[in-house]
């Protein structure tokens, strides 16, 4: 199976509220959001957004500039229909967040929760900065969420790689600088515990 049958699959069968890493609104993404870029002219990018309800969240607050990208064409026709005529405000990209051709210094935000972490292959990884580089702008900020070094190993049913927030950062390397992190325990719909790392970095001009 293919890494976008994989999902395909996850997202015919499950509705949002059946999978693990649903929750009923992204918290820490969305103040991590607002506390980088709070202008309405910022423009955001949501990589692997799935079904969340963050890009309700973000049209609700005012941003004007939202672009949702996720490999699974299912999950994003799920926000569409969701969103109604309101969904016509927001750029839809799918495909493989390591394949996309990405518009260059284009977002002031990169938002990721619980993508990265199923980058397992160090080439994998590599290409996914390469990307977060050549798609932010300078100055703009990353805003990654993955497991944490005691969270799960497995997400889906994939494995994944657990981070601290040391160990998350070093993987976007000193072009990024470290603002801000914190640990967080998601519960999923069946009530178990779940470590998450978040790391706000900026990108560093030049
Ligand atoms: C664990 S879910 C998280 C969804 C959402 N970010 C959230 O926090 O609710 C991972 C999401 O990433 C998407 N995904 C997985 N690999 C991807 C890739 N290489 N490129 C883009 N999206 C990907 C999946 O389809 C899925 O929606």
């Amino acid at each position: 199976m293919t890494n976008r049958s994989h999902w395909e699959d996850v997202y015919q069968h499950k509705t949002a509220d059946q999978v693990s890493w649903y929750a009923p609104h992204l918290q820490t993404s969305l103040a991590y959001i607002q506390a980088a870029s709070s202008s309405p002219t910022s423009s955001i990018l949501d990589i692997g957004g799935g079904e969340s309800t963050l890009v309700d969240d973000l049209l609700d607050s005012g941003y004007a500039s939202i672009a949702v990208n996720d490999i699974s064409e299912k999950a994003l026709a799920v926000c569409r229909e969701r969103l109604g005529s309101r969904a016509s405000r927001v750029h839809w990209l799918e495909g493989d967040v390591l394949e996309m051709d990405l518009p260059v210094n284009q977002f002031d935000v990169w938002h990721d929760r619980a993508v990265f972490h199923f980058l397992t292959e160090p080439s994998q990884r590599a290409r996914y900065v390469e990307q977060v580089m050549h798609a932010l702008k300078e100055g703009g900020w990353a805003i990654v969420g993955s497991f944490g070094a005691n969270g799960p190993t497995q997400c889906s049913g994939l494995p994944v790689q657990r981070y601290t927030a040391e160990s998350l950062h070093s993987q976007f390397g000193d072009a990024f600088e470290l603002m801000e992190h914190k640990s967080e325990h998601h519960l999923t719909p069946w009530g178990s515990s779940q470590e998450f790392v978040y790391c706000l970095c900026r990108k560093r001009a030049g």
